[in-house]
């Protein structure tokens, strides 16, 4: 798929005030840090769409960007960054999950997995809840430099076989490095077969 136009359309704290619209849209979730707007970016082809950092936290909220004035990209605030206080984590947790659970055009939940890392119990847990609440699901594995590098290829093979403890079919899942762009013609793949169902 090429990218034609990639537009910021709004910030939102609260999922009613999303942009009212029937188009396909895609939400990207994850750990802070995980890399989530990162991706975005390398998705477009933009550097600056979305807004990137090196310290956790940076996303904070409901961001929508109009892609071909077609469908939807949805930047999310990240889960499990220690340094936000108790009742923050609270209100994001509630915004996150309640947008996840009422957005109506909402087709796809990519939640993004480093790969660098080993299974963390709450990615795990997150995706449990994904799935209990029969929310559709991939999972990208982001950080992915070296796709040969042995500790990530071992990392992503112990994540998926966890899953396959409680998940009678995984869910499509993918590698990514926005640093390497990797992944991204699999990934717009993925949207496009949505998109045209
Ligand atoms: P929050 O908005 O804070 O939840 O973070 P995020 O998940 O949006 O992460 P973001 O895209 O801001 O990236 C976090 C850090 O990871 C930045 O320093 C990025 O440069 C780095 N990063 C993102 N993708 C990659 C990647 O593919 N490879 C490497 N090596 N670093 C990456
Ligand atoms: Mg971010």
């Amino acid at each position: 798929m090429k990218i034609k136009s990639a537009e910021f359309v709004i910030s939102n704290t609260d999922y009613t005030k999303c942009p009212v619209t029937k188009e396909p849209e895609y939400a990207f979730i994850g750990r802070s840090n995980v890399g989530k707007s990162s991706l975005i970016n390398m998705l477009t082809d933009r550097t600056k769409l979305a807004k990137t950092s090196g310290k956790p936290g940076k996303t904070q909220l409901i961001n929508h960007f109009h892609i071909n004035k077609e469908w939807y990209l949805v930047d999310l605030p990240g889960y499990g960054w220690a340094q936000v206080s108790k009742k923050l984590k609270e209100e994001w947790s509630v915004m996150i999950k309640q947008y996840l659970l009422q957005r109506e055009n909402l087709v796809n939940i990519f939640v993004l997995i480093d790969s660098r890392i080993p299974p963390q119990k709450i990615d795990l847990e997150f995706i449990q809840w994904v799935g209990e609440n029969g929310l559709p699901i991939s999972i990208i594995f982001t950080k992915a430099d070296k796709t040969g590098n042995r500790k990530i290829i071992t990392n992503i093979a112990n994540f998926k076989n966890t899953l396959k403890k409680t998940w009678d079919q995984l869910p499509p899942s993918f590698v990514s490095s926005s640093a390497q762009k990797i992944g991204q013609d699999e990934i717009l793949g993925y949207i496009d077969q949505i998109n045209s169902k």
